[in-house]
């Protein structure tokens, strides 16, 4: 196990007590721990007891004396965090950090966290709270903004009342944690194939049926891949460079019919496949060397159904591989998912709305072989969606 530096931020809520239990578990683990405290914290757990269970002194001020890095606990650890738990998360810390702003330790420290730190809220608060617009709108700004949300969960809360306010249990967030504490090896020798992009199917040598894709998913994908250390194959359909990963096996296709060709010389030897292209269910069933001429009558064109790329592979299957495929659907989308997820011999499927097509974010839902209940993520960045679905292969 390699080992990370975690800063953790404790807010002033009823669950503090409960991040006793997470820093503990994460200082057994063997991590570095440095736990910083809002003033609110402070009337809900003495610092002491968190210096305890990190073994590391707890910062609980911008104003601290001393030199050198001890006079900047804004900069240091945060710099050099690798994930940053934001736990319990309140509604106000959130506020601070969906803005910008920096007028205590833990939402200044927040700002100096580095582009490559993992970043996670937990919230807990009061189920008014939880539900009220303008908290809902930060956790949206935050989860946009590729910052992991765990919880809460629905249950009783401390104020006496029953709904969605709880912290997630110290060990289901241990659970949670460990795959972004092991990225950088997680997926070491590990090969896995990237389907990616739209199709263009051809009719004539100008004309084209395709849809909106632009391969935004397969490269945070690849990327996020790249990060935890595996292999990545990765066959897309036309994309401009800008939506094509560095540092992989790229291959090129055009149509249906050859991004299948493609994916089934790629697949020997795969761990996992991961069917994120927006394939033309269609193509034109005779192809016209010449352009079609114009004509006022209008044009009636035979459609032919494209080969159904997840389907085939996972039916043809020879060797075991973990199959994650993608539905796009504008309505009743959780029975849909539940449909394609079993008719294609999926392990995992993840539904985006049609709001994600060549956008930077999306709606995304998960929908998991077995007893695991329908996911909703939320509307969340492609990148973040990312980390997700490659936490289900972790
Ligand atoms: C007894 C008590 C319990 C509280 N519990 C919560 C809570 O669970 N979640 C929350 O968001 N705020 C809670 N609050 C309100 C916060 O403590 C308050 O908004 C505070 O300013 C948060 O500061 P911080 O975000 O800097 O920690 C509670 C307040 C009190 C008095």
């Amino acid at each position: 196990m390699s080992v990370k530096t975690v800063l953790v931020g404790i807010c002033g809520g009823v669950a503090a007590y409960k991040a006793l239990d997470v820093v503990s578990g994460l200082a057994k683990e063997g991590h570095h721990v440095r736990v910083m405290m809002t003033e609110a914290a402070r009337h809900f757990v003495d610092p002491t007891a968190f210096a305890a269970v990190s073994g590391a002194p707890v910062l609980t001020t911008l104003w601290q004396e001393g030199a050198g890095e001890d006079l900047y606990p804004h900069l240091y650890p945060s710099t050099r965090a690798d994930l940053c738990l934001i736990l319990p998360a309140t509604a106000n810390t959130l506020a601070k950090i969906a803005h910008g702003l920096g007028d205590d330790l833990v939402s200044t420290a927040c700002l100096s966290l580095p582009a490559s730190c993992e970043k996670v809220f937990c919230p807990a608060m009061n189920v008014e709270m939880w539900r009220n617009p303008a908290v809902q709108e930060n956790v949206r700004i935050l989860e946009t903004r590729g910052w992991l949300r765990l919880g809460p969960e629905e249950g009783r809360l401390a104020c006496g009342m029953t709904g969605p306010g709880r912290l997630r249990e110290p060990a289901d967030l241990l659970k949670d944690i460990a795959p972004l504490l092991s990225s950088g090896t997680s997926l070491k020798e590990k090969t896995i194939l990237i389907l990616s992009g739209p199709t263009h199917e051809y009719m004539d040598p100008v004309r084209y049926i395709g849809n909106a894709s632009s391969g935004r998913m397969g490269k945070a994908l690849a990327e996020e891949a790249l990060r935890r250390g595996a292999n990545v194959r990765f066959i897309t359909g036309p994309v401009s460079d800008e939506h094509l990963p560095g540092g992989v096996a790229l291959h090129r296709v055009t149509s249906a019919e050859e991004m299948l060709a493609a994916a089934r010389q790629q697949l020997p030897g795969c761990d996992a496949v991961l069917f994120a292209a927006a394939v033309a269910d269609y193509r034109a069933t005779t192809y016209s060397p010449e352009k079609r001429g114009k004509s006022e009558a209008g044009l009636q064109i035979s459609l032919t159904a494209n080969p159904d790329i997840a389907a085939t592979l996972c039916r043809e299957r020879t060797h075991s591989f973990k199959a994650i495929g993608f539905a796009l659907q504008s309505h009743d989308g959780e029975a849909y998912a539940r449909q394609k997820l079993n008719a294609k011999h999926l392990d995992a499927i993840i539904l985006n709305a049609p709001d994600s097509m060549g956008a930077e974010t999306g709606s995304f839902s998960c929908l998991e072989r077995g007893d695991a209940p329908f996911h909703p993520w939320g509307r969340i960045s492609k990148n973040e969606a990312a980390k997700n679905i490659l936490n289900l292969i972790t």
